[in-house]
């Protein structure tokens, strides 16, 4: 009889796994045979003897059949038209989905969207929209159906319908340094995305201190192991390299990020970097779906889509399909967890922000309590950092580098100081981040 430890061991050994070794652990991880314990030796046996790709295919399968696999035949969507996209992580990422699937619903595109929670450093979409009062981020199944049909695009988390494996052994990584390995996150996002039945896919892998693949070497392997596990099972899909050496937009947390997404929705404020990524997923998104025809005209519809209102429009029928208020896109602050103790971070130097350790940005909202330590940790939706003042920006005393939103004072000094060694200033400038898409993989099948 297989053992869960014959399995371990043999990764262990550096083995090859067969289908039937891998699927036999992942059902196991799924209905609780195989301990927290288990999971955590085996992904760390992964982490460090990798996969073949066929074993990475393989896991991924599994992971995807541990739950139900959506089936889009007879409802009310175009399924030509059911493109998905995710990211592989980073500082300040998260937001980005909650951006890109009601902009891609608004051109047209059908997005279901099942996303994941804070994973390490990275804060994630189903964290913050639980600051959102009321959305139900694990519904059942024919609510998920319904507010893709009645929206056009839904984000929700893996819930015990669908991908439930990677619910499980998604909490035992987060708490055992084993994220940043190229089979487990292959697996942990494809195995999502297919469990919604996708045509197609835009999935963004970043590199540098905010993410988890730190070259662009690195990068380049997720990505085309994610291409080739797709192309595998039929789905094309475009991979977007981005520079992720510093946070994305100006904030980090779960209910400040979703103050700066609905703020780039109304168009109060739209931090550069962030703009240009959106558009240029939502343009993949709207060719993949055979909406336009080339980039340029995909983009332009984008764009439109975001000035005119529709993508806000969107949003707020999304939270309201998934249970949230009717009016929260208009009044967002007062429905929002607010941190008690908040105060800006003045820079001990007068100069220019010349380089910035994401990840350490990252850790810091840890610290604060808005990410996890412990699996199932309850985390505090109202902590973040904001105004985080980007490559290039002058700070001084008075120009502050960023705002923290804390429980109180202790832990406002503790971040502060974090984030001060975090965050390099320097008498000159050396000029504005890089730009945020570095190249692509396109992969047909
Ligand atoms: N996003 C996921 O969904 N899983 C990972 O492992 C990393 C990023």
């Amino acid at each position: 009889m297989l053992l869960p430890q014959d399995v371990i061991r043999k990764k262990r050994d550096g083995l090859a796994l067969t289908a039937s070794e891998i699927r036999f652990f992942v059902d196991g991880a799924t209905s609780g045979t195989v301990s927290e314990g288990q999971i955590g030796a085996f992904t760390m046996a992964v982490y460090l003897r990798g996969m073949t790709i066929e074993e990475i295919a393989d896991f991924t399968l599994a992971m995807r059949d541990s739950g139900r696999v959506l089936d889009w035949n007879g409802a009310a969507v175009d399924p030509t038209r059911l493109i998905d996209k995710h990211s592989s992580g980073g500082v300040g990422d998260e937001k980005i989905t909650l951006l890109v699937v009601p902009l891609a619903a608004a051109c047209g595109v059908w997005v279901p969207n099942l996303s994941g929670r804070g994973l390490d450093y990275c804060a994630g979409e189903v964290d913050m929209l639980d600051a959102v009062p009321g959305y139900d981020t694990a519904p059942p199944h024919a609510l998920f159906i319904r507010a893709v049909e009645e929206v056009g695009g839904a984000i929700i988390g893996p819930t015990l319908d669908l991908a439930p494996a990677d619910r499980k052994i998604f909490y035992v990584r987060d708490v055992t340094a084993t994220v940043e390995s190229v089979p487990l996150i292959t697996g942990s996002i494809l195995s999502k995305k297919l469990a919604s039945s996708p045509r197609g896919l835009v999935i963004t892998v970043g590199s540098g201190s905010g993410a988890y693949m730190k070259t662009l070497d690195d990068a380049r392997r997720l990505a085309r192991s994610m291409a080739e596990v797709a192309a595998r099972v039929g789905v094309p899909s475009v991979m977007l390299l981005s520079d992720l050496s510093c946070v994305l937009g100006t904030s980090v947390g779960n209910a400040v990020a979703v103050k700066e997404t609905v703020d780039f929705l109304v168009g109060r404020r739209r931090d550069a970097r962030v703009l240009d990524l959106v558009l240029s997923i939502v343009a993949e998104m709207v060719v993949l779906a055979g909406i336009e025809p080339d980039l340029g005209r995909a983009r332009g519809l984008a764009a439109a889509k975001l000035e005119d209102g529709s993508a806000a429009d969107r949003f707020g029928r999304m939270v309201r399909a998934l249970g949230g208020p009717n009016d929260f896109v208009e009044r967002a602050k007062d429905y929002l967890p607010a941190a008690p103790f908040v105060r800006p971070v003045g820079a001990e130097s007068t100069g220019f922000v010349v380089d910035m350790d994401a990840g350490a940005i990252g850790h810091a909202l840890v610290e604060l309590g808005g990410g996890r330590k412990h699996p199932e940790e309850k985390i505090d939706l109202s902590v973040g950092i904001t105004e985080i003042a980007p490559v290039g920006a002058p700070v001084s005393q008075e120009r502050p580098l960023c705002v923290i939103h804390a429980r109180d004072e202790a832990d406002f000094d503790r971040a502060s100081r974090e984030i001060r060694s975090a965050m390099r200033v320097a008498p000159t400038s050396s000029g504005a981040a890089r730009p945020i898409v570095i190249e692509k993989i396109v992969q047909s099948v």
